[in-house]
Order: structure tokens, then C-alpha cells, then sequence
């Protein structure tokens, strides 16, 4: 049998029919394009990170309950340990919401509801697993439409609804009051609130409280935006038995001894320094914001997250390939078409990257 003959026996046709995420791997001088925080942290800041592996015994399977993490976690985001499940990075997370939470007593597929344009590994991670995904267009200010959302999930009765807020790519905020409106509504769907770029926003005790008040209502957390994306350390926090569910379809050392003893001290003592990065950056996404607004054929939509949602009057293509030539990767969602071809999602780097891409962006749009 030949491999290609292999591969059609195997392989599931739905994931035969995919493409894999596959970020642009070229070296540039300056990378906006992923929603990491670029900023370096001080030497003690660092010194406290590296002194946290010191004592890891390689030899050695990590804690497969991740218990002081965990705890981490639960301090950090206003909830008990054993309302927290970890995993390799949000994406993780999503794929075992998918795996557990799949059960379709009238039959038919497993279903997500989910706005567009928002985070896509809602919808890849669904489609490997045979889930129907409906997608509801944001409105025209690119915010929730809250009653196209309840048609879709009357129309869909959907397992899970992803709502990211802020959005990615948008920037977009959906206040608690819309999330409870609908968790209400529809309670026997598991609303997963995803505050990846939430840091970056207003007040997140908003968001606890209301997950506090409703069992169907979880919230996904990373540490990725933070600038710890290489650690691959993200949770969800939800009811406690349903985290005891979810557990069953984690692997047992999902989190690696570093990942969880680094990501452990980024929550507890470097405390200071997450909120001075997100200083640093709110004030940078407001100086982007304000610069970029007075380029010509250029407006931002204002930004509660940790990029800006930029359109250019003209079409984003032809500036998305112009910056890539001059070294700097922003992420263009032209190919989509429709509106989202005049759209570039620009993640806010340090001064120095962002005051790059400011002149170049100038001598384009002139
Ligand atoms: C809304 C949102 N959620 C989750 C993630 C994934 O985060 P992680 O790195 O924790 O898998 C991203 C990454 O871009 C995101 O935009």
C-alpha cells in the first residue's frame, strides 16, 4: 500500500480536507502578528523566573495534578483550586471542552457557536472532532450581536458558545450584562468566555462575578499574551464538577515541571511586573491608536486588548505585503474577503517596534 493509499483509508475525510495552523515561519525584524507582549522584563523580574527551575529534578515526572499552580491560578483569577483546569496553552483547553462536552442526546453532531471574525481555533479544534460550528457575523462596529447570537443558538442548540472579550481581532469588549442575558436564556449550553486579552482591559471582576452566579458560564485564562507565550500554560475556570469531567481527557503531565514551576512564580510574585506590562502596553495601543488614526485612508477601532483592529480605505493586501518587505509581520485577514479585506490586525509592540511601523506605515499611506 502506498502512502497516499494509506492515508485515504485512515485518515478521517474531514481532517484530509483541513489545512494545519501554520504561523509564518520567516525570520522578521519586527513581529506583530501573533498578540505576544514583546517587552522585556527587568533583570530582577527574570532573575525570580530562572531561579524558579533551579531545583527541578529532570529526572522526574512533573506533579500531574499541578496542584501549586493550580492554586496559582485560582489566587489569580478569583476561584478555588478545584475549579481550575490546566492546560498546554488555552488551545488545549478548547480541544477538551470539545472531547468531553460532545453529547448530543437528540443526535446529530456535537455543535459551537462562535462570532466572526473571532480567535479560529474554535472552529479547527471543532472540525477535527466532527463538531458543526455556527458562525454569527459581528455587527457593523465589529462588537456581539447579541440577538443574532440568540437565533443561532435556538437555531443550533449548541453544546458550547465561545465568546472572546476582548475579541480577537477585533478588540472588541461584549459586557458581562450581554453574556448573562444569554447564559440565562440558554442554560443548558456551556458559554465559554475567553479572556486571553482581558489584562488589557478594564475590570475583570466583572466577568467573575457573573461566572460565579450561573454554573454554565466558564472562563478560559492564558498566560500566552502576557508575554509567557512560550510556556504553553492555560487554564479554564469553571464549576467543580465539571472541572472533575473535563480532567478525565487531560493527559496526566500535560504541563511540563518548567512550565508549571515558571508559570507559578509569573503569577504569584511577579505580580508587579504583569501590571506594569500592561501599562506599558495600554499606554503604547493608545499612542498607536491616535498616530494611526491620522494616516490617510487609515481608522483603528478602539482596542481593549493587546493589538489594534486597523482598516485601510483601499485594502489591506497590497500594505500587508509592503510591510512584510520592509521586515515587519502584521497578520491580514484579506484573504477572508468580504470587509475583512481592508482589515490588518497589529499586535502593540515595544516604542521602538511600533514607532517602526509607524514611519514605514507612513511612507506607504502617503
Ligand atoms: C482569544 C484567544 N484565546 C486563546 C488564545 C490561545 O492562547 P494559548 O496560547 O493559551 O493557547 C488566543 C491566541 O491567539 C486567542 O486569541
Amino acid at each position: 500500500m502506498t502512502a497516499p493509499e494509506l492515508i485515504e483509508a485512515l485518515v478521517l475525510p474531514r481532517v484530509r480536507e483541513m489545512q494545519a495552523y501554520s504561523p509564518d515561519p520567516g525570520r522578521y525584524a519586527v513581529r506583530l502578528d501573533a498578540n505576544e507582549a514583546p517587552h522585556s522584563f527587568s533583570e530582577d523580574t527574570q532573575e525570580l523566573l530562572r531561579a524558579a527551575t533551579r531545583d527541578i529534578d529532570l529526572r522526574r515526572y512533573p506533579d500531574a495534578g499541578a496542584a501549586s499552580l493550580r492554586k496559582a491560578i485560582a489566587d489569580y483569577a478569583g476561584a478555588d483550586a478545584d475549579q481550575v483546569l490546566v492546560g498546554v496553552g488555552s488551545d488545549e483547553v478548547i480541544a477538551m471542552l470539545q472531547t468531553v462536552l460532545a453529547h448530543t442526546p437528540r443526535g446529530g453532531p456535537a455543535t459551537a457557536v462562535t462570532s466572526t471574525p473571532t480567535f479560529v481555533m474554535y472552529k479547527m479544534s471543532a472540525k477535527v472532532r466532527g463538531w458543526r460550528v455556527i458562525e454569527v457575523p459581528l455587527d457593523s462596529e465589529w462588537r456581539l450581536d447579541a440577538a443574532s447570537m440568540h437565533k443561532a443558538i435556538e437555531f443550533g442548540q449548541p453544546n458550547l458558545v465561545f465568546v472572546a472579550t476582548p475579541n480577537n481581532p477585533t478588540g472588541t469588549l461584549t459586557p458581562p450584562e450581554t453574556i448573562r442575558e444569554l447564559a440565562e436564556a440558554w442554560p443548558h449550553t456551556l458559554f465559554v468566555v475567553d479572556e486571553a486579552y482581558l489584562p488589557y482591559a478594564g475590570d475583570p471582576r466583572n466577568y467573575r462575578a457573573l461566572a460565579r452566579s450561573l454554573p454554565n458560564i466558564a472562563r478560559l485564562g492564558t498566560l500566552s499574551k502576557m508575554g509567557f507565550a512560550s510556556l504553553r500554560v492555560g487554564w479554564l475556570v469553571a464549576d467543580r464538577a465539571l472541572i472533575a469531567e473535563l480532567n478525565k481527557a487531560r493527559q496526566p503531565y500535560n504541563l511540563s515541571a518548567l512550565s508549571q514551576a515558571v508559570a507559578e512564580v509569573a503569577l504569584t510574585q511577579c505580580r508587579p511586573a504583569l501590571d506594569e506590562l500592561v501599562n506599558q502596553v495600554r499606554s503604547e495601543r493608545t499612542r498607536l491608536t491616535s498616530e494611526l488614526g491620522t494616516l490617510a485612508g487609515v481608522s483603528v477601532t478602539p482596542s481593549e486588548a493587546n493589538f489594534v483592529w486597523v482598516n485601510f480605505e483601499s485594502g489591506a493586501e497590497t500594505v500587508f505585503e509592503a510591510l512584510k518587505e520592509r521586515g515587519i509581520l502584521v497578520r491580514s485577514f484579506h484573504r477572508v474577503g468580504g470587509r475583512l479585506r481592508h482589515q490588518l490586525r497589529v499586535t502593540v509592540g515595544t516604542a521602538e517596534e511600533n514607532d517602526r511601523l509607524l514611519s514605514e506605515l507612513a511612507s506607504l499611506t502617503r
